[in-house]
């Protein structure tokens, strides 16, 4: 069944020209300028979804009590959309995310968006602010749809019985500002990010509130990034702030199964499907911090790295612990990461075949 929604287009008066736009994509940095418009859907229970509206990207004015203020109950997605060398303007896999989406609703009692409303707000407000796509090599308009409680009540007895869903487009340039060098990370053993029965496998803003005092710390003992680890040992890998993790042992590469602790991650799930393409052997397992230590040491381990929609394929460098440190590899991108990157920015952006139907034309 296909759910398409009418959506009421009101266009910004105030659209910045094109002169003012190109300043900005001359160095977007990530996540610090918006476009001109926004995506908003209001959902009422006993009536659900409605006014679905393009309008100028603004403040919202909400009431103090609205329950996202007080309770969190708040969900995101993130994706690009990419330009391609010929000019077309692309999404990697937005259905994926819209699952996922769905996904986090449930564990957040929050009413579902059904598939297509949600790919549909996608390519309305990136057809509207097209011009914003950057062309510059590498960068691309970053998406972000959320979902947000609106009741205006404290009662907790019940989950809110009013939500507004978003989008709102960012265009960015790379995560890291050192382009693709390795980073430095902290393993957190004082800090837990999730647990069983926990939200750790949704892509909720409570996830994240969590996080920002064990990524201080990581800064402090000066590294990049945090790497969470399990909540009973804080001896097996999970993932980290924004990334998940993985493993290269020679062809074969390992990344943490999905306990429902950690992001199920696009890029993740992308990597497992293209790596035995590329003559490797893909693994989902378990990983513990010594492990990841003497394999490193023993040169069993040659490679680390982070991947996700921001962060696309990044080279973990070293670790730092409380009580431990240790290189990975030579300190530059390693090969197969490298190779790993490029295959999948490749499919992104249209100079590799996408032979599973993952770009989506905008
Ligand atoms: N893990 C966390 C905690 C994240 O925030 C992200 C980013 O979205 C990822 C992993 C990677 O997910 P994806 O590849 O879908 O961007
Ligand atoms: C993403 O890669 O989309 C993320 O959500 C990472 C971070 C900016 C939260």
């Amino acid at each position: 069944m296909t759910t398409q929604l009418s959506f009421d287009v009101q266009l910004n008066p105030r659209a910045r020209s094109a002169g003012e736009r190109e300043e900005v994509l001359a160095n977007p940095g990530f996540g610090q300028f918006f476009t001109d418009h926004m995506i908003s859907i209001d959902w009422t229970e006993g009536r659900g979804w409605h006014d679905a509206r393009l309008q100028p990207y603004g403040p919202l004015v909400l009431d103090p009590a609205t329950s996202v203020f007080h309770y969190a109950q708040e969900l995101f997605e993130g994706l690009k959309a990419y330009r391609q060398s010929g000019g077309s303007i692309v999404a990697f896999r937005p259905h994926a995310n819209a699952a996922r989406f769905n996904r986090s609703a449930a564990r957040m009692a929050m009413p579902e968006l059904p598939e297509d409303a949600f790919v549909q707000s996608l390519e309305l407000l990136v057809q509207t602010d097209r011009e914003w796509v950057p062309t510059t090599d590498g960068h691309s308009l970053y998406l972000r749809p959320f979902m947000i409680a609106t009741q205006a009540a404290l009662g907790v007895n019940h989950p809110s019985r009013t939500y507004k869903y978003m989008v709102i487009a960012s265009p960015a340039a790379s995560y890291f500002s050192g382009g693709v060098k390795p980073v430095s990370v902290w393993l957190s053993t004082e800090f837990t990010r999730a647990a069983p029965g926990g939200t750790g496998f949704a892509k909720c803003g409570g996830n994240y509130a969590a996080a920002f005092v064990a990524q201080r710390q990581a800064v402090q003992e000066g590294c990049d990034q945090v790497v969470w680890l399990d909540a009973f040992e804080h001896r097996w890998v999970e993932e980290m702030g924004g990334m998940n993790l993985f493993f290269v042992f020679g062809d074969r590469l390992v990344t943490p199964t999905l306990t429902g602790t950690l992001l199920p991650g696009i890029t993740r799930d992308s990597i497992l499907s293209i790596a035995a393409e590329l003559g490797l052997r893909p693994e989902e397992g378990k990983i513990s911090i010594e492990d990841w230590q003497s394999a490193c040491e023993s040169g069993e381990l040659t490679e680390v790295f982070a991947c996700g929609t921001a962060a696309v394929v990044t080279p973990v460098g070293s670790v730092k612990g409380a009580d431990r440190g240790w290189a990975v590899g030579d300190g530059t991108p390693g090969p197969v990461t490298m190779r790993i990157r490029e295959e999948l920015v490749g499919i992104q952006y249209g100079s590799r075949p996408d032979t599973r139907d993952w770009i989506h034309k905008i």
